[in-house]
């Protein structure tokens, strides 16, 4: 069976743990594809290569760095991430991934919008900068106000940039899980895959 669940959103909405779970759920591969932007933006800050090449040969090591997830990844993925050659670069994985048989999800920024036009389920995750920075503030600690502003920075580089901005396919499913439980966020994303499968 071939069937592909984009999941998009901001930083922190909740994308990943909602991915995850469905994956789980229905049997499905799972792709974070924020994951390919912090590896191109870590490897080439730190071997001081261009993002481009960096991309053009992504190693499986690259992506299995622990220091993937920090605040500092995240801001390094959104600078790459504005540059076309990189995005390119990255387009064959993601559409081969999400057409594997089995069902695929991928969460990222513009998989409903650009990977993948055609997914059967398009899911776009929301949450106020508020809750999200709250969220990201309770893993990562620190000055939350600062965490805020790391959030709406980068919320305004990944929605105003001119390649791939962020925003919603016309056809995707709101998610707000602004005042959602993770189980409520993911039951309703499940009972949507349900009807569509
Ligand atoms: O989702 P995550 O926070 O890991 O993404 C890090 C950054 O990578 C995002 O802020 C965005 O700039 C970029 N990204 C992207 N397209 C994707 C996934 C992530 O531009 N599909």
């Amino acid at each position: 069976m071939i069937f592909t669940v984009a999941v998009d959103g901001p930083a922190a909405a909740g994308k990943g743990t909602i991915s995850r779970a469905v994956a789980t759920e229905f049997g499905f591969a799972h792709l974070d594809t924020g994951l390919l932007y912090r590896a191109v933006g870590v490897v080439s800050e730190l071997r001081g290569v261009d993002p481009v090449t960096v991309a053009r040969s992504l190693s499986p090591e690259d992506l299995a760095r622990d220091d993937l997830r920090s605040l500092a990844a995240g801001d390094a993925a959104s600078r790459v991430a504005v540059i076309s050659d990189v995005r390119a670069a990255l387009v064959d994985f993601q559409r081969s991934f999400a057409r594997r048989s089995g069902g695929a999800v991928l969460d990222g920024r513009d998989i409903g919008t650009v990977i993948c036009p055609q997914a059967e389920v398009k899911i776009f995750v929301t949450a106020s900068a508020e809750a999200r920075a709250h969220r990201r503030w309770r893993e990562v600690g620190g000055d939350e106000a600062q965490v805020l502003a790391e959030v709406r920075a980068r919320d305004d580089r990944d929605m105003n940039r001119a390649e791939a901005p962020l925003r919603p396919a016309a056809d995707a499913v709101r998610l707000d899980t602004t005042d959602l439980s993770i189980a409520e966020a993911v039951a309703r994303a499940s009972a949507l895959i349900r009807t569509c499968l």
